[in-house]
C-alpha cells in the first residue's frame, strides 16, 4: 500500500486528480470504476475543469460505479445514476453509453447484478477503482460482514450508513435501505486501487484498513491483500494510524529514489 498524507481534503482531490488523469493520457481508453458519496465530489470538479482546459479526453473512457439504492430509477435525484450525471458525466466529453452504473429499478435485481459483472469482463476488466470509504470501513456499500470475496449483489444497509447519507436526502423523502453494490472481490481484482478518505470521521476506518487485521469486520482491510493501492487522505482521515512517520519517511524516500538522489 503507497499511503499519502496531504494537508486537506483539497489536496486529496487534486492529487487523485492529477493521478487519473495520467492514466487516461497514457491509456485514453482506460476502464474506470467510480464512487459517489461527498469525498470524490471536489475530485471531479478536477476533472472537469482539466476537460474543459484540454488536459484529458474521456470520449473512449468506460465506466462502472460501485453501487446503487435498490428501488431508485436513474432519474431519481437521490439515485446514484442521477449523482454521477451531476457531478461528472453531463459535463465531460465521455460516451453515456459507456457508462455503468448497478441498475437499481430492475425488476429482477440478481439478473441486473449478473449482467453488471459480466458487462466488467467484457470491457477487460477495471483498470483503476476510484474508493471513499464509509466510517464502519464499507467500501461500496459491502458492510460489516460481507464476503471478502463477493460479487456484485443486493446488500443491506447498516443504521450507520442510512444515518450518514440522510444529508442527501429531502425531509419526507423515502430512503432506501437495500443497495447493489459491486462485491468486495469484484472491487479487489481491479487492477489499481485509489482510495480517498478526508476529515476525522474517516479515522478509525483508515486505521483499521490500513493497520487493522484483514477482516470482514472492516471490508476496507481486503485492500492489504491487492498490489496496487494507493491511500490519499487529509491530515484528519490520518489522525488515528500508528506508523504516520514511517508513511511519511517512504514517500520521502520514493522521491530520492525517483530524482535518483537515494544512492
Ligand atoms: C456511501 C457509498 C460509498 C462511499 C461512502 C462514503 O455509502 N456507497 O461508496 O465511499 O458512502 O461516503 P462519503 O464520501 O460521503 O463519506
Amino acid at each position: 500500500m503507497r499511503i499519502v498524507i496531504l494537508e486537506n481534503a483539497q489536496a486529496v482531490a487534486e492529487f487523485g486528480a492529477n493521478h487519473i488523469v495520467s492514466l487516461l493520457n497514457k491509456q485514453p481508453n482506460s476502464v474506470l470504476g467510480l464512487a459517489t458519496g461527498t469525498t470524490p465530489i471536489k475530485l471531479y470538479k478536477e476533472l472537469i475543469a482539466a476537460n474543459k482546459n484540454g488536459h484529458v479526453t474521456f470520449k473512449n473512457v468506460t465506466t462502472f460505479n460501485l453501487d446503487e439504492y435498490l428501488g431508485l430509477a436513474g432519474t431519481h435525484p437521490q439515485s446514484y445514476r442521477y449523482f454521477m450525471n451531476e457531478q461528472l458525466f453531463d459535463h465531460v466529453d465521455i460516451n453515456k453509453e459507456n457508462t455503468f452504473v448497478p441498475d437499481g429499478s430492475a425488476a429482477i435485481p440478481t439478473a441486473a447484478c449478473e449482467e453488471f459483472e459480466n458487462n466488467i469482463q467484457e470491457k477487460g476488466g477495471i483498470d483503476l477503482q476510484l474508493l471513499g470509504i464509509g466510517r464502519n470501513g464499507h467500501i461500496g456499500f459491502n458492510e460489516p460482514s460481507s464476503s471478502l470475496s463477493s460479487r456484485t449483489r443486493v446488500k443491506t444497509l447498516t443504521e450507520d450508513t442510512v444515518n450518514a447519507n440522510k444529508h442527501f436526502f429531502t425531509e419526507g423523502e423515502v430512503q432506501p435501505t437495500l443497495s447493489l453494490t459491486m462485491g468486495i472481490g469484484t472491487i479487489n481484482e481491479a487492477r489499481e486501487i485509489l482510495l480517498l478518505a478526508t476529515g476525522s470521521d474517516k479515522a478509525e476506518a483508515i486505521k483499521n484498513t490500513i493497520e487493522g487485521p484483514i477482516a470482514a469486520r472492516c471490508p476496507g482491510s481486503i485492500l492489504q491483500m491487492h498490489q496496487h493501492v494507493t491511500v490519499v487522505i487529509d491530515k484528519e482521515a490520518a489522525s488515528s494510524l500508528e506508523d504516520i512517520a514511517f508513511y511519511q519517511h517512504i514517500e520521502r524516500e520514493n522521491k530520492r529514489l525517483k530524482e535518483g538522489t537515494a544512492l
